[in-house]
């Protein structure tokens, strides 16, 4: 998605931007802009283009724009192909008002046909340049947020917006609705920005921008007030991630120090959520368990890792609990006829908690009456404030496209709410809960194991590279894992790829074998072992390129294949937590082999806010 940053304060503008970019290129684009303020002159100028920060940044060496009241803007396409005159910023008529945007606004057509009747000329094709113009059309003897405030009241979609005026270079004006927006507290300097990592290099110090939420930032303070001009005050939160953790602290990309991260915050995260009565989250107090001790069933909704995690968590909290559990793509859910009551449990999982099908989806499920939980990972994103509760993963800011911790960290949760659903429900005794404990305590350092075997997994990874096409099959509580494992490996090496639960085999996906194929097999020790074994022994038949993932124990696998990895033995419901690891490394090491960008793969976002 786009990703904004704005500065006001006494330094050199530009270089703050260009470093906040950096921090915001992950969210996938194609363009990069900015605008400053140049005292001396009185102006706007502006710098963009389709490409890199990188790019931009070796335009500004040559030509720096100095000034200390900037907007800074990397864009994905929405409207209009990604070109430098789509590219934001974007300005009104009169060069006196620059805007950026994240977000999609829904009625921008109706509104640049009624603004060029008015005179307006429009130089781009995006949704976005209505913005300035309606600000301009506005910005009459009136301030300029009280103009901004004039102009947001007519748009429909979504919008996180930074605008400045070179008639008030005193003040930069943000604005959210449906799109993140964060401001970062300085010393006679203040920032906006979408999200944390842009700003944290100059401060800790975050206030979110709530839903229809307006700010105006000088030098000096911050004053933030609702659509209806409704003063807010709001305390700031301190943030404690290092700077360094949203640099890839050694590791040659993003992906590849979030895969070895998994480990360190499983067991900071079972740290943080076990004391000696059991778990613990601290987010949900009397009134949440009251409501969640008489839920009756629950539906849990989410897109792509997040929807697989979802899966999972369905066998694990029937298992658990015996409360049913549906799952549903957060899209389709939306769309259809929904069978909710008020005794039904919404599970909206999402990293970013930005997604805008989930939210969607979410709303509705709100609408019929259903009580919500959300599990997210970033601190203060919509979700957070929309569910009735949240339970947060602190996986950290994961920066790849591709969700590696957060996935883990997601399942890690899902079993934590279920031990605490399951004696909320009186479901399983306090000594079932404790084996389980000790069990999956059990996985961090099993999954250090996994990992000291990178280099292993990484030759088997690239005598696998060169397939056009890969299979992945699983069976029961590790279906979803072979559909998480296939969508690894899509998303970063463009590689077709399938998941499918192996017991369809004779359903159709045995008419795809061959020696042309790869298929990975995850076969761990587990009550399906032997119907996965015969599966295997099906392809073998047929020539099949297998990879197989077994337990360490397993001495019979190796007759089918030589290519074998093997995860330590942990019970069966635990196995996603170590089957995934090798999988994430495989689709890591196969997509740098083949040169693909891995951390911000072609056509994806880190957070899809828009449709
Ligand atoms: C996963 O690797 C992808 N980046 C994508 O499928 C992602 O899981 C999905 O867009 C959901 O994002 P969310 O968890 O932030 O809602």
């Amino acid at each position: 998605m786009c990703g904004i940053i704005g500065y006001i304060g006494f330094r050199d503008a530009q270089e703050i931007l260009l470093s906040g970019l950096k921090f915001l290129e992950y969210r996938g684009y194609d363009s990069a802009g900015l605008c400053v303020f140049v005292d001396m002159k009185g102006e706007l100028l502006v710098r963009k283009l389709p490409g890199k920060v990188r790019d931009l940044e070796q335009i500004l060496k040559k030509q720096p724009l100095g000034g200390n009241l900037a907007l800074g803007h990397v864009r994905w396409a929405t409207h209009g192909a990604p070109n430098r005159v789509n590219a934001h910023p974007h300005l009104d008529c009169k060069d006196e008002i620059a805007v950026v945007h994240n977000g999609i606004i829904e009625n921008y057509a109706e509104l640049r046909q009624q603004l060029i009747k008015e005179g307006h000329v429009f130089k781009s094709q995006t949704d976005t340049e209505i913005i300035p113009h309606l600000i301009e059309k506005f910005y009459r003897r009136v301030s300029l947020e009280e103009a901004v405030q004039k102009a947001i009241k007519l748009l429909s979609g979504s919008f996180a917006i930074g605008v400045l005026s070179k008639r008030e270079p005193f003040k930069l004006v943000g604005a959210r609705c449906g799109s993140p927006l964060i401001i970062g507290l300085g010393k006679n300097e203040n920032f906006l920005a979408s999200d944390i990592p842009a700003v944290l290099t100059y401060t800790r110090e975050i206030v979110f921008l709530e839903e229809r939420e307006m700010v105006v930032l000088s030098k000096d303070k911050i004053k933030i007030h609702d659509f209806s001009a409704r003063e807010v005050r709001r305390k700031p939160v301190v943030i404690n991630w290092d700077a360094k953790l949203a640099q890839k602290g050694g590791f040659t990309h993003f992906m590849l120090k979030e895969i070895n991260e998994q480990p360190a915050i499983l067991e900071a995260i079972l740290k943080y959520r076990l004391n000696d009565r059991g778990v613990y989250f601290e987010e949900l107090g009397a009134v949440q368990q009251k409501e969640l001790a008489r839920v009756k069933d629950i539906v849990i909704i989410a897109c792509g890792t997040a929807y697989h995690a979802g899966l999972i968590g369905k066998y694990i909290l029937e298992e658990l609990t015996g409360i049913p559990v549906a799952v549903d793509l957060s899209s389709e859910f939306r769309y259809r006829r929904i069978l909710l009551n008020k005794h039904t449990l919404v599970i909206a999982i999402s990293q970013s908690g930005e997604t805008a099908d989930t939210l969607a989806a979410l709303r509705r499920a709100k609408d019929m009456g259903a009580k919500s939980l959300g599990i997210c990972n970033v601190l203060g994103s919509t979700l957070t404030r929309e569910c009735n509760a949240i339970i947060y993963t602190h996986a950290g800011p994961e920066i790849s496209v591709a969700s590696t911790k957060a996935y883990t960290a997601q399942l890690t949760t899902l079993y934590l709410l279920a031990f605490y659903l399951a004696r909320l429900h009186r479901r399983v005794s306090s000594q079932k809960i404790s084996r389980y404990l000790s069990e999956l305590k059990k996985i961090p350092p099993f999954q250090r194991r996994i990992l000291i075997k990178q280099k292993i997994i990484r030759r088997l990874a690239h005598r696998h590279s060169h397939f056009g096409s890969f299979l992945f099959l699983g069976r029961n509580i590790n279906y979803p894992s072979a559909l998480e494992g296939a969508l690894k490996l899509k998303e970063v090496s463009y590689i077709p790829a399938e998941g499918y639960a192996a017991g369809e085999m004779k359903h159709g996906p045995i008419a795809l074998i061959d020696e042309y194929r790869a298929v990975v097999c995850i076969c761990p020790q587990s009550k399906t072992y032997e119907k996965m074994f015969s599966n295997m022994q099906e392809i073998c038949a047929r020539c099949g390129r297998m990879i197989i993932v077994a337990s360490e124990n397993d001495r019979k696998i190796a007759h089918l294949s030589s290519e074998v990895i093997y995860i330590p033995v942990i019970e069966e419901v635990f196995s996603p937590l170590l089957v995934i690891l090798p999988l994430q490394l495989l689709a890591y090491f196969i997509a740098v082999k083949r040169g693909c960008d891995v951390d911000q793969p072609r056509n994806l976002a880190k957070s899809v806010t828009v449709e």
